[in-house]
């Protein structure tokens, strides 16, 4: 049933598609959230194999996010091979991370959609792979997008922090204007997910006005990860499971330590006060204000030394400077507190107590958008979808609509832009526009 509807309702809009203001839409490029892309690695001989029964072909470059083999039947080694792999190590001198000693990283198919729509290129069809590939097809098939054209995607490694983008970032700006070109000088839509949001609006902090008023149309987030969210200390403490019954979150919490992006989604300052307890112990209260005793308690002060070069990177959640679409989900138990009751249960097994967010994202942080209303000339449309949960957002079908709608919706304006700008418009409000159209005639 839901199946034909479905089909159904995709005609409708494929006429719409190949009519003739596809040559309207606005680009669009995806940026992802945690996780939400492929990672390669490869190492080379002078790797020293910390686990010999793991089969790491030297100079071979293999795909290590997302590992199939977590899903299917995981062996320990599995996991520490997998370690040696994606876990960063960070310097306290530099400031930087890098992989381990001989292994090297890379984010394949910046510029397309392929790596972002579904996150292991070995299976492709195994539906939780699947992460931005609803949201590409729907665009290609109800809009007429075309991948790699006027869809694309951004992805980059998520395991680090805005602080460390700096080369990222530049591709990104060279994207953006390399897509406004190749279009015909039709201006860009971001749309991020979660961290991504958190990334752009970074960018876009960096970004003269001149620059985005002449090269974006509209910024659309996702579960914006703006404040950051208690999720993030769970972490440390516990670990993930990344949603899957499969994984125990302690073997892989080794990898979630050692990255920034981790230290930077911890809860920010401005959105928890000193009073408010995040975590407590027997002997100890900790809250966003006390990290450094936190982590120092987890004996990770690479992690501390992290959070420090990331916690002021969005400091007072600055506004974009573009038209933003702020849509999140609402309405979801969300960890908001962790309790240990005994002093053995710390740090492997809080008890946890939940608010109201998506899952992930405690609500003040997914609404932070709001203080932009009146803040930049700009529109800023805050939307919250109840029970849409953090990682649905990309799939919901919901979601997807108001998506497209958005962009049907700025079609119209450059239609009408168009039509005022073309000799044959015949009416409306005089404008600059329109003495330029009088001029050519
Ligand atoms: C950290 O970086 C500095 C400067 O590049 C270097 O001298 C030092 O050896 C590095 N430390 C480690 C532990 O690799
Ligand atoms: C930097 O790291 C080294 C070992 O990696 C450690 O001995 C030292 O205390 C650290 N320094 C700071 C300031 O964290
Ligand atoms: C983008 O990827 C699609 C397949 O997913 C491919 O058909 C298309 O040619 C690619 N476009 C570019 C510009 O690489
Ligand atoms: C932690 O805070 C609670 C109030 O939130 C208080 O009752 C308790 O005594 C504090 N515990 C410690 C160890 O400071």
């Amino acid at each position: 049933m839901r199946v034909v509807l479905l089909s159904l309702v995709i005609q409708e809009f494929l006429t719409l598609g190949h009519s003739a203001s596809s040559h309207l839409i606005p680009p669009v490029i995806l940026v992802p959230g945690d996780g939400g892309c492929q990672i390669e690695a490869r190492v080379d001989s002078t790797f020293t194999n910390t686990h010999p029964h793991c089969h790491l072909k030297p100079h071979q470059w293999v795909n290590v996010w997302f590992e199939s083999g977590f899903i299917v039947a995981p062996k320990d080694e599995d996991f520490r091979c997998w370690l040696d792999y994606i876990a960063l190590v960070y310097n306290n001198t530099t400031r930087h991370t890098t992989s381990q000693p001989g292994v090297e990283t890379r984010v394949p198919g910046f510029g397309n959609t392929t790596t972002v729509e579904t996150l292991n290129p070995e299976l492709t069809s195994f539906i939780s792979f699947r992460y931005l590939a609803d949201m590409v097809e729907a665009l290609v098939h109800t809009l007429g997008y075309q991948r790699g054209h006027t869809v694309r995607a951004a992805p980059y490694d998520f395991r680090k922090a805005p602080n460390e983008q700096a080369e990222y970032l530049t591709r990104l700006q060279t994207l953006i204007e390399d897509t406004y070109q190749s279009t015909g000088g039709r201006r860009v839509v971001l749309a991020a997910h979660s961290l991504g949001g958190s990334l752009v609006l970074y960018f876009l902090t960096h970004q003269p006005q001149e620059w985005k008023d002449r090269y974006l149309e509209a910024l659309v987030t996702l579960s914006g990860a703006w404040g950051g969210g208690v999720k993030a200390v769970k972490v440390y403490a516990a670990g993930d499971n990344l949603g899957s019954t499969y994984i125990d979150p302690l073997k892989i919490r080794a990898e979630q330590r050692s990255t920034p992006s981790l230290a930077f989604l911890l809860p920010s300052r401005d959105l928890w006060s000193p009073e408010e307890v995040i975590v407590t112990t027997k002997t100890n209260n900790y809250t966003a204000h006390s990290f450094r005793e936190f982590l120092g308690s987890l004996k990770l002060p690479d992690a501390y030394n992290m959070y420090l070069d990331t916690r002021d990177l969005l400091k007072g959640a600055p506004p974009p400077g573009v038209p933003i679409y702020c849509l999140y989900g609402v309405g979801i138990p969300t960890v908001e507190k962790l309790t240990y009751t005994d002093e053995d249960s710390f740090p492997n097994h809080p008890t946890l107590t939940y608010g109201d967010g998506d899952g992930t994202l405690n609500i003040r942080s997914a609404e932070l958008c709001k203080k932009w209303v009146g803040k930049q000339k700009e529109p800023v449309v805050v939307k919250a979808f109840p029970k849409v949960e953090h990682m649905e957002i990309v799939t919901s079908r919901k979601i997807i609509n108001y998506f497209l709608d958005l962009l049907k919706g700025i079609m119209e304006r450059n239609e009408e832009e168009w039509r005022k700008r073309s000799p044959d418009y015949d009416g409306g409000k005089p404008g600059e526009s329109m003495c330029q159209a009088k001029h050519k005639r």
